[in-house]
């Protein structure tokens, strides 16, 4: 199905016509603080099966349901001690949160692919609140990108992979954080799911023990996360110092080269976590093809980074 993919403006009335279409039954892209999003109706069965068709996804792959608040929240899942820590230290922010669905509450069943559980977010993104609160009701949004490609940290991005087969896209400008939210399941001991936009060790804090780790069943309860993702279509050659002849260059502090771009010279895993699939989209788009990538270091931000590097440079 092709269709003319409309630019809304981040305004009232962009924001009205968005809110329209979504009514409708069709995808929307949208802002969030990490990163686009392609919105459905959650409790629309065939506007969230036009999400997986869209992005080539496979049917397995749940979705995040994304809602204005904490309260809203707490009527499609149900929240344990832990759950609610983290919900109050951390909404609305880059934060998902897996947890027992509550049943008939209306959403898709799409929604959960036959899980017990469902992953819901309160995103801080000025204009993911502003669509929230327009539409009123919930919103199903994973990245705006191809099943498999590098996520969309601008609305030009939405439109190189989406262009024609979505309804709009609303243009908020570049995504403040850059990688997706970190996920957290509550569903027995709180486990990280996906390192992300909110570092681990503040999670860890403010439950006051460290997470488990994701079961390895290689299924998709343990979310997401197929080997190669995020996968530009250059070969990533990960912790280079320098580039090899032939290799464009994405450094890191003091790892920099005039062959590429640098994620951060300063060294900031903020920043660089901001410009990570920007640049490596800019450099996929280049002759090479192949990317040498410096070394980034492993705390805070730097997790989710390196988790999404690592899945960029798996075969496939
Ligand atoms: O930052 C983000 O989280 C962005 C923005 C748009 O909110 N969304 C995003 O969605 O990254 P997506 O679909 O690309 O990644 C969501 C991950 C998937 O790996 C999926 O398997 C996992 O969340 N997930 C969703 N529902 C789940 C559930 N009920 N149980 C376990 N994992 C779940
Ligand atoms: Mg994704």
């Amino acid at each position: 199905m092709t269709t003319r993919t409309e630019l809304l403006p981040a305004d009232a009335a962009g924001l009205d016509r968005a809110a329209g279409l979504l009514a409708k039954g069709a995808l929307v892209a949208f802002p969030t603080e990490t990163v686009y999003g392609l919105g459905a109706d959650a409790r629309q069965g065939e506007a969230v099966a036009r999400i997986f068709e869209a992005k080539g996804r496979p049917r397995f792959n749940p979705l995040i349901v994304h809602v204005p608040d904490l309260a809203a929240a707490e009527r499609y899942g149900r929240f344990d001690d832990d759950a609610l820590a983290l919900a109050v230290a951390f909404w609305p922010g880059p934060l998902t949160l897996v947890v027992p669905a509550r049943e008939g509450a209306g959403l898709s069943d799409l929604i959960s692919a036959g899980l017990p559980n469902v992953a819901l977010r309160v995103p801080r993104g000025a204009v993911a609140q502003a669509l929230l609160h327009r539409f009123a009701g919930p919103i199903a949004a994973p990245s705006a990108n191809p099943s498999g490609r590098v996520s969309p940290t601008r609305a030009a991005h939405v439109l190189d992979g989406l262009s024609g087969r979505i309804a709009a896209v609303i243009d908020g400008g570049a995504a403040e954080v850059g990688v997706e939210s970190t996920i957290i399941g509550c569903f027995d001991h709180p486990r990280l799911l996906r390192p992300g936009g909110l570092p681990v060790e503040a999670a860890e804090a403010a439950i006051g023990r460290p997470l488990a780790h994701a079961p390895e069943t290689g299924s998709p309860s343990a979310p997401g996360q197929l080997a190669s993702h995020y996968a530009p279509a250059a070969a990533l050659r990960l912790n280079a110092n320098a580039p090899r002849p032939g290799e464009s260059y994405l450094g890191f502090g003091p790892h920099g080269s005039a062959e590429g771009l640098n994620l951060s010279p300063s060294g900031d895993l903020v920043e660089a976590a901001a410009n990570l699939f920007d640049y490596l989209r800019q450099l996929d788009a280049l002759p090479s093809r192949a990317i040498a990538v410096a070394p980034v270091p492993a705390t805070g931000l730097g997790r989710a980074i390196n988790d999404r590097l690592e899945r960029a440079a798996a075969p496939r």
